[in-house]
């Protein structure tokens, strides 16, 4: 599979210039088409051989690979700075199949707390089963105690973190890591490639769960792994053939639409909640938010639409939640629709014990995903639901 991408000419090209370049066919078609199809045949039985000893590049299985699938592998991989890019069939499938890539059995995990939920269910439930150990620690940790990096093999970091958005110093976590031969991840889903690029900085794999910004459009559930073809080199070969959850063409369509834009709605989500953010700050209502600036962290250079705040003790989170003209209640973000999360009711989940449990995350912390309606009626809407909480 031939998911090369760097970029052909010497100009300085910027992210929207990139993701604006058609779609290279003898049709002048700038959109791909949509290859919903699971095989692709051959000429000949010389074609068929050919191809199994990989002499041409044809796709054969969409498991694999397809011709939509690696446009936006192609485009994705332009984004992030990397050599390549893999799409998986969800944010989730992207990182388990990067952790996959990596460790082995009895192998040793350290991962910034407050990591995704689910992203601590799987180190937790499916990775223990492997011997597979992590350890949590806080980014001052990971950043200035250099010990707890001895025997590790990985370091699985997001930054901004989930819920909390604290950031991480990748550049000081990089440099331990690699002192201690120790290889990193991150998720990059909050930051996008437009506010924040991983592997210029020294990271191994960055991962996003595409169902967020990449998309932008609440339509889809969508993952993706990038970095070097060194650092590639398993998920290429041997976790998408037999992971089996590559992404499929039409989420793929999907995202390379979602691309096209991506710059531009970074712009108006990180606008639009930095506003919000300071005028909840300023409310008596609110005792705290939780809100990742442009240069909050050296590597991160602008600001998503995703943050958290906490009601104080004056307020009534139900009666918050429920007086919604405009924010819809539900999990998810980086859409165009704003969407509200109260960590109340994630910490009510029957299964057992999640990551909001176990970093101690507040009952009265909301979550918001700012997106892209106008801002004023947005803060109109959150004034009110705010002035109707109150006990
Ligand atoms: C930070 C983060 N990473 C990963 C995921 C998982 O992505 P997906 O839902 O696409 O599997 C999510 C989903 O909410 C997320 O918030």
């Amino acid at each position: 599979m031939n998911t090369d991408c760097r970029s052909t000419t010497d100009l300085p090209i910027s992210l929207a210039t990139a993701m604006a370049e058609c779609y290279p066919n003898e049709m002048g078609s700038p959109v791909p088409p949509i290859y919903q199809t699971s095989l692709f045949t051959f000429k000949s039985y010389d074609e068929l051989v050919s191809r199994f000893r990989e002499e041409i590049d044809h796709p054969f299985y969409s498991r694999i690979d397809n011709p939509t699938v690696r446009e936006f592998e192609r485009l994705f991989a332009k984004a992030e700075g990397a050599d390549c890019a893999a799409g998986f069939a969800s944010g989730i499938a992207a990182v388990a199949g990067a952790i996959l890539s990596v460790v082995k059995q009895s192998d040793r995990i350290i991962c910034v707390r407050n990591i995704y939920p689910d992203t601590y269910r799987l180190l937790e439930r499916v990775m223990t089963a492997f011997g597979v150990t992590t350890t949590y620690h806080s980014a001052a940790e990971l950043e200035n105690n250099p010990s707890i990096y001895d025997g590790v093999k990985l370091v699985v970091l997001e930054s901004p973190v989930s819920v909390t958005f604290d950031v991480v110093d990748i550049t000081k976590v990089v440099a331990h890591a690699k002192a201690h031969g120790a290889k990193t991840m991150i998720d990059n889903s909050w930051a996008t490639p437009v506010n924040q690029l991983p592997l210029r900085h020294g990271i191994d794999l960055v991962v996003h769960s595409a169902s967020k910004y990449i998309s932008g459009h609440s339509d889809t559930v969508a993952g993706v792994v990038s970095g070097s073809h060194a650092a590639m080199q398993t998920v290429i070969n041997t976790i998408v053939p037999l992971f089996g959850a590559k992404l499929g063409p039409l989420d793929a369509w999907l995202l390379v639409r979602g691309l096209r834009t991506l710059d531009l709605r970074m712009e108006r989500h990180g606008k639009s909640a930095a506003l919000i953010a300071e005028r909840l700050a300023n409310h008596a209502l609110i005792q705290k938010v939780n809100f990742a600036k442009a240069g909050s962290t050296p590597t991160l250079h602008g600001s998503s639409g995703l943050l958290s705040f906490e009601l104080s003790e004056k307020g009534d989170i139900r009666s918050f939640c429920n007086a919604f003209e405009i924010v819809r209640l539900g999990v998810s973000w980086g859409g165009f629709e704003t969407i509200m999360f109260p960590t109340k009711a994630g910490l009510q989940q029957k299964s057992e014990r999640n990551s909001l449990d176990e970093f101690g995350v507040s009952e009265n912390l909301v979550r918001l995903s700012v997106g892209l309606e106008n801002v004023e009626e947005l803060w109109a809407d959150i004034a009110q639901a705010l002035s109707k909480s109150r006990l």
